[in-house]
């Protein structure tokens, strides 16, 4: 009898481990955490003497993806590498991904991203325009994307009016051309060449979830209104493109204070943190943007 309790009870002493076990490896590996962020604007933080990450550290010190999806600062060849290398010490090496936005190229050349994927390299972060980066079920389908400049007046308009306004066009320099002034002819072409790209990803066969992620906004209904028909500026309508292509989710900056909303099923998120007047509490913005995988407790719908 002895002997029986004592098979029985070691039997259930090795299930209970063995759930253990299970259990830890699904919370060490399957539960990743990540956080898309765009807009840091670090520069401008700094200049304001403020640390817009002060009371967040440990929250970035857990994450397994960091994405800065474009505008950590203008001048990047001074000050990218400078302003990555602390949030890549955070963060942990290899695990913060970036790509430009339109400030990235301020005081700098639209013809140069070989260079701005040096100075990320530096600070021991990768460059991630038009590429994708995976994280467990989830991939993240990454570049600026610009705009059509179709919105408001019409494209003919637009890139007459637009560049008169619009400090792009006159902080931005093409050195391949004599280090003339940005066109809009240029940003149209690029957004055209990282829509090619994104349908062309979202295409391949994947077992999880695709979430686009760029800096400029991929409707006008997440803006709030620009003066001087500047909307074309910051959004494109690509309503038809998410019909079609489906991703399942899509995170934008650019414009600060946009909404998120849902088109054709697909959820739109504004991933901005903004300028330092604009943020009185940037720890409760980025802890609210800060999500996980959850393999483990809520399968994908
Ligand atoms: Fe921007």
């Amino acid at each position: 009898m002895g002997l029986y309790v004592l098979f029985f009870a070691s039997l259930k002493i090795w299930h209970v481990f063995y759930q253990f076990t299970l259990y830890t490896r699904q919370e060490n590996e399957e539960i990743m955490k990540y956080l898309c962020i765009a807009d840091l604007h670090l520069d401008f933080w700094e200049d304001d003497k403020r640390n817009p990450f002060e009371g967040c550290e440990e929250a970035l010190e857990d994450l397994d993806l960091l994405i800065i999806a474009g505008d950590l600062s203008n001048k990047p060849q001074k000050r990218w590498t400078r302003l990555l290398t602390p949030l890549v010490d955070l963060v942990g090496s290899g695990k913060v991904k970036i790509f430009p936005g339109n400030h990235d190229f301020y005081q700098y050349r639209f013809d140069a991203e070989d260079r701005l994927s040096e100075f990320a390299d530096a600070a021991g972060a990768e460059y991630v325009n038009r590429k994708v980066v995976e994280l467990e079920d989830t991939r993240f389908i990454c570049a600026t994307l610009w705009t059509d400049m179709e919105l408001g007046p019409g494209r003919t308009r637009n890139i007459h009016h637009i560049p008169t306004r619009m400090n792009d066009y006159r902080a931005i320099r093409h050195a391949g051309a004599g280090y003339r002034r940005l066109w809009p002819e240029e940003t149209i072409r690029t957004h055209k060449n990282d829509l090619d790209f994104i349908a062309g990803e979202l295409a391949k066969p994947f077992a999880g979830r695709s979430i686009v992620v760029t800096h400029h906004a991929p409707h006008p209904d997440v803006l709030n209104d620009y003066k001087e028909d500047l909307d074309a500026a910051y959004a494109s309508d690509l309503s038809a493109f998410i019909k079609t292509n489906k991703p399942d989710a899509w995170s934008f900056g650019h414009c600060h204070d946009a909404r998120s909303i849902t088109v054709e099923g697909c959820s739109l998120e504004n991933v901005s943190l903004g300028y330092p007047d604009d943020v009185l509490a940037p720890k409760e913005r980025f802890l609210s943007l800060i999500k996980d995988t959850e393999l483990r407790l809520s399968p994908r719908p």
